[in-house]
């Protein structure tokens, strides 16, 4: 899989045959690492907003930042699929939708990802007819952290159970090519993956998704913030960035 290019068609084909994997990328050494290891999908996601921006959320994050971070990742020219998340506010409307995902392909992007359902029903159908691929995203979406109040698992009420399964359904009527699943409780994660002829994603939603999906700074350890209890395996690279920094600057002490 190391020496073909990833596209959407192949995301698809991999269900039910081998898990996906998909790490976030923010910069060019980063991408060729995931790239190296034959990591499927690259997401230029919005979580760069406070991992490495300083943002307290995604919404500060813009079309003009997501280009620049796009730009150095497809700079790595990997296998991998590299996909980029839409910021808050860029696909309010069809023309805006079509317009800016355009301008993320432009920036070597092979694929948008947009967090909502039949909200925004008609940007993603637009976007798909310009013949961009899209990955939907569902579950907790943090663009709507400051209107959600926080993150919680979404799917434990009935109402909001059928509400993913209707959205789900729709996004994959109108043709995104895979799903992320971000913080859906595991039974309908596991109910959405079987119904669906498309790969689901899961992040903090299970092991029953076709993939998982994890901020790469949460897996090395460099997040400034908290990590995320779904997240099992911790690096600790920050830590050893800073003996680095600390012995570096001991060595410019001279003897007396
Ligand atoms: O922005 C991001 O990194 C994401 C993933 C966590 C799914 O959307």
């Amino acid at each position: 899989m190391n020496n073909i290019k990833i596209t959407a068609t192949v995301i698809k084909s991999l269900k039910g045959k081998e898990p996906i994997s998909s790490l976030t990328a923010y910069d060019y050494p980063t991408a060729l690492l995931l790239g190296k290891a034959g990591i499927h999908i690259v997401l230029v996601g919005d979580s760069l907003g406070m991992v490495v921006l300083g943002y307290p959320d995604t919404t500060f994050v813009t079309v003009e930042e997501i280009i620049h971070h796009t730009r150095a990742v497809a700079r790595s020219k990997i296998n991998s699929l590299i996909a980029a998340d839409m910021p808050y506010k860029s696909y309010d409307t069809v023309e805006d939708a079509v317009r800016n995902s355009k301008k993320l392909i432009q920036a070597g992007a092979e694929g948008v990802k947009l967090e909502g359902g039949r909200s925004i029903i008609s940007q993603v159908r637009a976007i798909i007819d310009e013949g961009i691929p899209v990955i939907g995203h569902l579950g907790m979406l943090p663009q709507h952290i400051v209107e959600e109040g926080g993150y919680r698992i979404k799917g434990r009420m009935e109402e909001e159970k059928n509400a993913l399964l209707e959205d789900a359904k729709s996004l994959e009527e109108a043709g995104i090519f895979a799903i992320v699943l971000e913080l859906v409780s595991a039974p309908v994660a596991a109910e959405i993956t079987k119904i669906l002829k498309i790969p689901t994603i899961g992040i903090g939603s299970g092991m029953d998704c076709d993939g998982q999906i994890l901020v790469s700074t949460d897996l090395f350890g460099t997040s400034p913030g908290f990590i995320p209890k779904h997240v099992k395996i911790k690096g600790n690279l920050a830590e050893q960035m800073l003996q680095l920094i600390e012995q570096w600057k001991q060595s410019l002490l001279k003897p007396q």
